[in-house]
C-alpha cells in the first residue's frame, strides 16, 4: 500500500510512520529526516538545506523529488510505502504521480492529521528526538523511561534546531501558504481522508488503522 501522511508540523506523522514501520513492516520515507542526515553529513544538498530549514523555509523542490525518486526505487519500497512530509507542494505532487506511474504504481491513501493549532505548537515545544536512530519522544505525552535518553540506544536525546518558537511559527506559515493546498489536490482525486490526530498516539494510530481497512 502505498500511503501519504499529511498534516502541519507537529501533527504526529513521523510518530504514526513509525508504527506503521513496527507494525505492517512499511517503510517510511520522511523527507526532513533524509535532509537532516545531509545536514549533519556536510554534504553539498545538506549545506544548501540547512539555511532554509532553520528559517522554516521549504528547500526547493527539484532537490527534494530527486531524493524522493532515488528512495522510493529502492527494493524495500516494492510492497508500499509511507510518505511522511513529502510532498509539500502541488509541484512535489505532481512529480509523484509522474514518477509512480512511470513505476506502474499509485497513492491508495492520503491521511490527513487533523491537529488543532495550539496543540501542535505544544507538541512541537516539548518533542525530543534520538540524533542516533531517529526515534521521538515527548517530555510529557511520550517521554522516554528516562529522562534525556533514548529508550533503545541510550544516546542522549535532543531538540531539533526548528523546533524553537519563532521557527514554528515560520513552518506554520510556509505549511498554510504551500503545504495546506495540497487537501483540495487530493480532495480533488478523492483520496484524502482526514483522521482526528488529537488523544493519545494509540489512539490515532487505531483510527490511521480504521481509515486504511485495517480493522
Ligand atoms: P519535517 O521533518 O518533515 O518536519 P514537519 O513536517 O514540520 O513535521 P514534524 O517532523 O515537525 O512533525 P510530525 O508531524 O512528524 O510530528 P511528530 O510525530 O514528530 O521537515 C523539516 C524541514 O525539512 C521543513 O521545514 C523543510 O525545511 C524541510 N523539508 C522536509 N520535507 C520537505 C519537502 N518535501 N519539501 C521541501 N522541504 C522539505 O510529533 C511531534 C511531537 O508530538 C513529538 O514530540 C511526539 O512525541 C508528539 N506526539 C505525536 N503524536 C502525539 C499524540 N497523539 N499525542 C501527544 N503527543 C504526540
Amino acid at each position: 500500500m502505498d500511503i501519504i501522511l499529511f498534516g502541519p508540523p507537529g501533527a504526529g506523522k513521523g510518530t504514526q510512520a513509525q508504527r506503521l514501520l513496527a507494525s505492517h513492516g512499511t517503510p517510511q520515507v520522511s523527507t526532513g529526516d533524509i535532509l537532516r542526515q545531509a545536514v549533519k553529513d556536510g554534504t553539498p544538498l545538506g549545506l544548501q538545506a540547512k539555511p532554509l530549514m532553520e528559517s522554516g523555509k521549504l528547500v526547493p523542490d527539484g532537490l527534494v523529488i530527486g531524493l524522493v525518486a532515488e528512495r522510493l526505487k529502492r527494493p524495500d519500497c516494492k510492497a508500499g510505502f509511507v510518505l511522511d512530509g513529502f510532498p509539500r507542494t502541488v509541484a512535489q505532487a505532481e512529480a509523484l504521480e509522474a514518477m509512480l506511474s512511470s513505476l506502474g504504481r499509485h497513492i491508495d491513501h492520503v491521511l490527513s492529521l487533523e491537529v488543532p493549532l495550539e496543540m501542535v505548537v505544544e507538541r512541537l515545544s516539548g518533542r525530543r528526538c534520538c540524533p542516533k536512530d531517529l526515534g521521538i519522544y515527548h517530555v510529557t505525552e511520550a517521554p522516554p523511561k528516562t529522562a534525556g535518553v533514548c529508550d533503545s540506544c541510550g544516546s542522549p536525546l535532543v531538540q531539533r534546531p526548528d523546533d524553537r518558537e519563532e521557527v514554528v511559527r515560520a513552518r506554520q506559515v510556509t505549511y498554510r501558504k504551500d503545504t495546506e493546498p495540497l487537501k483540495a489536490y487530493y480532495a480533488h482525486r478523492g483520496l484524502l481522508r482526514a483522521v482526528d490526530g488529537t488523544g493519545t498516539p494509540d489512539q490515532v494510530f487505531a483510527r490511521i488503522q480504521a481509515a486504511l481497512g485495517r480493522q
